[in-house]
């Protein structure tokens, strides 16, 4: 089976691919928020220290499992452990399907501020009336019809296969956004908000950092570099063995913590910018993404015209490369576990998540039940409970299964093989015993004190 698998057809598919799944929604949307709500600076710094020896260590286990095994998740397990293992994997696939129920909804909404700024760029600017988001997110139509429009893009590149799908579209669409961004970031290096956002984000003052935020860096580092669920085991498995997963790992890390800094730098200085614009932020992290910013684009800046479609097509981009990975997940379980076909099993995974991601899109006012329940206190609605419970629950639980078993069941030889991290003696490298000390102990403790945490009440949705 191994043979005919489909590969990644050049080295630099997968690090497009992977850095296409990591860069998201959670740099664009969520990254901007928590660090904004944790004053900066020092809440920087900690995730960038979670990110290191933790994200990394976790995304290089990932990798190991699906190179060495070149099975989706599941398989894999029960290939290096046991037929118990594999549960794993199969809660994997379930947080596949509870991400995209959501994720699809919020990533529709770019597709509107695209649209709605290529009319303003247009016609000109006309201020939306007051409630206007609100009204749009009551509207189930367009919510239901938004999502729809996105998994659909999602399902026609995943059914496209591996090579011919899903690298040519991040080999596409990543350039893309990597041109986008940094077109903007030169824009605001010139605009006066700029010392203002490189104190906020540069200058740590531990005084300001909410004792929660430690952990809630640590929650992110999850999300955002899609650990926990199978992603990187998934496109690992589609990695020939010629190449490295340090350096590809290395890579991929970077690229998607300097995305999530350069998106602060752009939205930041634009706020700060503006007079007066600091305080009038709402508490809301869609707030600041989909209601102030095309507003400011229009009102404030010069050149918003441009700078407005592009920055949706920026987002729209950005989350489409990570629905597709969530969606491989789940088509990949299919292929391998149940011998679909990929067609078939594309068609009836897309199924699934569409039903799923109709009753997020009915919660957000459109259906008052649906809108109103709660699970978690504090999170009202589908969406709101499917989010949560993917980021405090299931991505951490996700992850520590998967040092447990990267850690302590599979052998310190596999993993240095696959790893290659030897001198020229061929002996051991001293990063190599840092990353599988790392993953025996400190990943699995930081792991247990958030989600211990998450029990204690602490929320990282
Ligand atoms: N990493 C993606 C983002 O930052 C979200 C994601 C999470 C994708 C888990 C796949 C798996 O938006």
């Amino acid at each position: 089976m191994a043979d005919n698998r489909d590969h990644w057809a050049s080295r630099i598919g997968f690090i497009l691919a992977a850095a296409g799944s990591a860069v998201g929604l959670g740099n664009l949307w969520k990254f901007p928020y928590i660090t904004w709500h944790n004053n900066g600076g020092a809440f920087v710094l900690v995730y960038l220290v979670c990110v290191l020896i933790i994200g990394l260590p976790i995304m290089m286990a990932e990798i190991l499992i699906g190179r060495r095994t070149q099975k989706s998740p599941v398989p894999a397990f029960e290939e290096l452990g046991n037929r118990g293992w594999g549960f794993v994997g199969l809660f994997g696939v379930l947080t596949g399907f509870v991400i995209l129920g959501y994720y699809s909804v919020i990533a529709g909404w770019s597709i509107l501020s695209f649209w709605q700024c290529i009319n303003w760029s247009i016609s000109g600017y006309v201020a939306p009336p007051e409630g206007a988001f609100g009204e749009f997110l009551a509207d189930a139509p367009s919510q239901i019809l938004l999502s729809l429009t996105f998994l659909v893009a999602t399902a026609f590149i995943v059914w496209r296969g591996v090579s011919k799908g899903i690298e040519k579209a991040a080999k596409f669409l990543m350039p893309v956004l990597f041109a986008i961004l940094a077109y903007l970031v030169i824009r605001v290096l010139f605009f006066p908000g700029i010392g203002q956002t490189f104190e906020f984000l540069f200058r740590p003052n531990f005084s300001e950092l909410p004792t929660t935020g430690v952990l809630e860096a640590l929650g992110h580092a999850f999300f955002t570099l899609s650990l926990g669920m199978g992603v990187m085991i998934t496109y690992g498995s589609y990695m020939r063995k010629s190449e490295s997963i340090v350096r590809s790992a290395g890579t991929v890390v970077f690229l998607d913590t300097i995305i999530a800094l350069l998106a602060c730098v752009i939205m930041y200085t634009i706020i700060f910018s503006v007079p007066g614009m600091e305080d009038s932020i709402s508490a809301s992290a869609i707030g600041m993404l989909f209601m102030t910013l095309p507003r400011l684009f229009y009102t404030e800046l010069s050149g918003g015209v441009l700078i407005g479609p592009l920055f949706y097509i920026l987002v729209a981009f950005a989350a489409l490369t990570s629905t597709i990975s969530l969606l491989e997940v789940i088509v990949s379980f299919f292929i391998d576990k149940l011998k679909m076909k990929r067609h078939s099993a594309t068609v009836l995974s897309t199924c699934i998540v569409i039903f799923c991601s109709i009753y997020s899109a009915l919660s957000l006012g459109a259906v008052g039940f649906l809108s109103e329940f709660e699970i978690f206190g504090d999170k009202p609605g589908v969406l709101s409970t499917l989010d949560h419970l993917a980021a405090n629950w299931m991505l951490p639980l996700g992850g520590l299964f998967t040092t447990i078993f990267v850690g302590w069941f599979v052998s310190r030889k596999l993993a240095l093989e696959q790893l290659r991290m030897v001198d020229k003696t061929g002996r051991p490298t001293f990063y190599f015993n840092l990353w599988r000390f790392f993953i025996r102990f400190i990943a699995p403790a930081a792991i247990i004190a958030v989600i211990i945490a998450v029990i204690l009440g602490k929320d990282f949705s």
